[in-house]
């Protein structure tokens, strides 16, 4: 082996938007560490930066040239000093602006979307020569089957718990959503790819798997039987791996929520009983403006089977209030499906127009007060349903998947099987353990535990 004399260039990636994001981000940093980057959680001192953005709002583009604003100061004092600095955009703002980026902020040395991200090593090369990369194409399936496989070095460095993308883009074109132009169409990975990349976090430790998808239970594929699953099946694949102890996926759509899936939580332990499932609002007139091709009562039918198959299934959800067209009384629908559902968790936005999408033509656009009522409306509704939520916990028994150390000596952080976040003291255990505890307070974000003994 040839010795490198030089420093190794450091790499900093700021990870904006959805847990694809985080795992895109985490599969660049891969790639460039096995090219001889080195990562740093510091950006001064970055020979690489690369920002992996979101448009899903709006002022994300804008949030994104201030940024770069920011960044370019550090890159001229570099320079300076005559250590180079390569600024790049990945990720959705990327592909939806493409090469007016490199016109708008001159420091940019490069631009990549999601569908690039195989080929991330040669375009940052590309960038340090001096050519200015704008590279937008879409070819999803070779991105899967050529970005380099994470090492067992890498996959530890990152904890018990992983992300796997599973599916991409979305061929639904909800009418508020920028998605199926930043993502593309919906594309399903191979089971093969699946398992082996599954198989290669288990032995690194991984304990829990989240299968991400923008429309993961659109996922399909052609199985080790050689017959067609869904992802119902996939779980169910994926369940017999040894050392795989714990099994969710986000963010599904109501449309393609199968028999399958919905037997697998009744058929499959560690498969979790958490199901991230977004209406959107609760008045079929907007579902109907918005595409999302169901109704509120399919969907309450959805959560009921869900609830029939695993009694203590937690129901997490993302609304938008404000889309054009809706009133006081269609927002009063969302409020109800929120009071009959009783979620454990949600996401809420207020309406933002994107260019390009049917709803930014729409008439009656929703003034930015009443949304802001609305959302505040909501929040508070759903906050309330959080809280109820947690303190329902006190006193129960579960398991809890160790993940980290937490800030206190002696205190451990672990995740319960509805995703909160479990704070015990004093306990025996080390991450990748999962431990028997009962709870014993909750706040808003998080339990309190200590252990407990198993019933037998
Ligand atoms: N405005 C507000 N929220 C949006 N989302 C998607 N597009 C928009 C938009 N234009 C929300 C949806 C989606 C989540 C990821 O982001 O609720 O489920
Ligand atoms: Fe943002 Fe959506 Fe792109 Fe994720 S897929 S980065 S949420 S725009």
């Amino acid at each position: 082996m040839v010795e490198k004399l030089e420093e190794p260039k450091k790499v900093f990636v700021k990870t904006y938007g959805c847990q694809m994001n985080v795992y895109d981000s985490n599969r660049m940093e891969d790639a460039l560490e096995q090219d001889g980057y080195e990562r740093t959680a510091n950006m001064e001192e970055a020979d690489l930066v690369l920002l992996n953005t979101c448009h899903i709002r709006e002022k994300a583009a804008e949030k994104v040239y201030s940024e770069v604003g920011r960044i370019r100061k550090l890159k001229e004092r570099r320079a300076d000093t005559n250590r180079p600095m390569t600024i790049g955009i990945t990720g959705c703002v990327a592909q939806a602006e493409g090469a007016e980026i490199m016109k708008r902020a001159k420091a940019v040395d490069l631009v990549a979307g999601p569908q690039t991200y195989h080929r991330i090593a040669d375009i940052v090369n590309r960038a340090e020569q001096g050519e200015k990369p704008v590279e937008t194409e879409f070819e999803i399936e070779e991105k899967f089957a050529k970005l380099p496989v994470a090492t067992h070095k890498q996959v530890q460095a990152r904890g018990v718990a992983s992300f796997l993308t599973v599916q991409e883009g979305c061929d639904k074109f909800c009418t508020f959503c920028v998605v199926p132009y930043t993502r593309g169409a919906e594309v399903s990975r191979s089971v093969n790819q699946i398992i082996d990349e599954a198989r290669g976090m288990v032995d690194a430790g991984v304990r829990e798997v989240t299968l991400l998808g923008q429309n993961v239970n659109a996922w399909h594929g052609v199985g080790e039987d050689g017959r067609e699953w869904g992802l119902g099946e996939l779980l169910h694949g994926l369940a017999s791996m040894e050392g795989l102890e714990r099994l969710r996926y986000t963010t599904s759509h109501p449309v393609d929520m199968d028999e399958s899936l919905i037997n697998a939580h009744r058929e499959l332990d560690c498969l979790m009983p958490y199901l991230h499932l977004p209406i959107q609002a609760g008045s079929d007139k907007i579902l109907k403006a918005m595409n999302r091709h169901h109704t509120v009562s399919d969907y309450m039918h959805i959560i009921e089977r869900m609830r029939e198959a695993r009694p203590d299934m937690a129901i997490s959800g993302d609304f938008i209030v404000g889309f054009p067209g809706e009133t006081d009384e269609d927002f009063e629908e969302t409020l109800k499906v929120v009071r009959a559902v009783k979620y454990a968790s949600a996401f809420s936005f207020k309406y933002s127009t994107r260019p390009g999408t049917p709803g930014a033509d729409m008439e009656n656009q929703v003034p930015e007060e009443v949304k802001s009522e609305r959302l505040r409306q909501l929040q508070d509704l759903l906050n309330e349903q959080q809280v109820e939520f947690n303190r329902t916990c006190i006193g129960r028994k579960m398991d809890i998947l160790l993940e980290k150390k937490g800030r206190r000596e002696g205190q451990l952080i672990g995740r319960s099987p509805w995703l909160q976040s479990v704070i015990v003291d004093d306990m025996l255990g080390k991450p990748g353990d999962i431990i028997h505890v009962e709870i014993t307070d909750a706040a808003p974000n998080s339990l309190n535990a200590v252990a407990a003994q198993k019933e037998t």
